[in-house]
């Protein structure tokens, strides 16, 4: 059946063009994941954190590659769009942004991220998320960033309030940890949203 509107974003925008590198911070950059980051991926799996509120860990660093790849397809396949967060001089990693579940139709998609131990507590994570989101809104044509974290989760929560993330609400029970069902507090940031970040 046709549409009656035309998508707030057009097909073809990510595949057609490369995956920007963007500038953080002096020596800081969001780029694409590269093959070489995978021993990094496999220790940034181990920590107890990441475990806890990514629901996964990584046996080996072939696992690790493979999860890169699928990360790595995301951007052609315009349906998650996946940076890693290095350093640029060294390359070496400090955390990971990702814009999932890419909707081009509603101009929207979901932040996530997580930041290796080593790397936490500098302001990095909320400095990479607004840049991201300026990318998003400025230069790729998002309409609506979502961020959900669980409500136990005080740290994702600062930083996405911090990085200019509203609050909308919390679904009950929406999302299972190891230790069971959490509910999960709704944050957005809107194109229209005035830019104070
Ligand atoms: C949550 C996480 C991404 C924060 O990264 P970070 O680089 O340390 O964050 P920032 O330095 O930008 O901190 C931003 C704010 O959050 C606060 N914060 C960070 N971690 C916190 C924690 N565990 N508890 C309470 N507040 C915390 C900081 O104090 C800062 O607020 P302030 O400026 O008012 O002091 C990081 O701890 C992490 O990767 N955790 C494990 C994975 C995870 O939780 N991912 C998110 C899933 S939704």
């Amino acid at each position: 059946m046709p549409r009656l509107i035309a998508p707030a974003m057009a097909s073809g925008l990510f595949s057609g063009s490369d995956h920007p590198e963007l500038s953080v911070g002096p020596d800081v950059v969001l780029r694409a994941w590269r093959t070489a980051d995978s021993a990094a991926v496999l220790e940034a799996f181990a920590d107890p954190e990441i475990q806890r509120w990514h629901v996964r860990r990584a046996d080996s660093v072939e696992e690790a590659a493979e999860w890169i790849a699928a990360r790595q397809r995301g951007w052609a396949a315009e349906t998650e769009l996946n940076w890693a967060l290095a350093e640029q001089r060294t390359g070496m990693l400090l955390g990971r942004m990702t814009l999932g579940g890419v909707d081009l139709c509603d101009g929207s998609a979901g932040l996530a991220y997580w930041m290796v131990p080593a790397a936490r507590g500098r302001g990095l994570c909320t400095q990479a998320a607004q840049v991201l989101c300026r990318w998003a809104f400025d230069d790729a044509g998002f309409h609506r960033i979502g961020l959900e974290h669980s409500t136990a989760n005080h740290g994702s929560c600062r930083v996405a309030v911090k990085a200019g993330f509203l609050a909308e609400g919390i679904r009950r029970g929406s999302a299972l940890h190891a230790d069971g069902w959490h509910d999960m507090h709704v944050h957005s940031r809107l194109a229209t949203d005035v830019h104070a970040f």
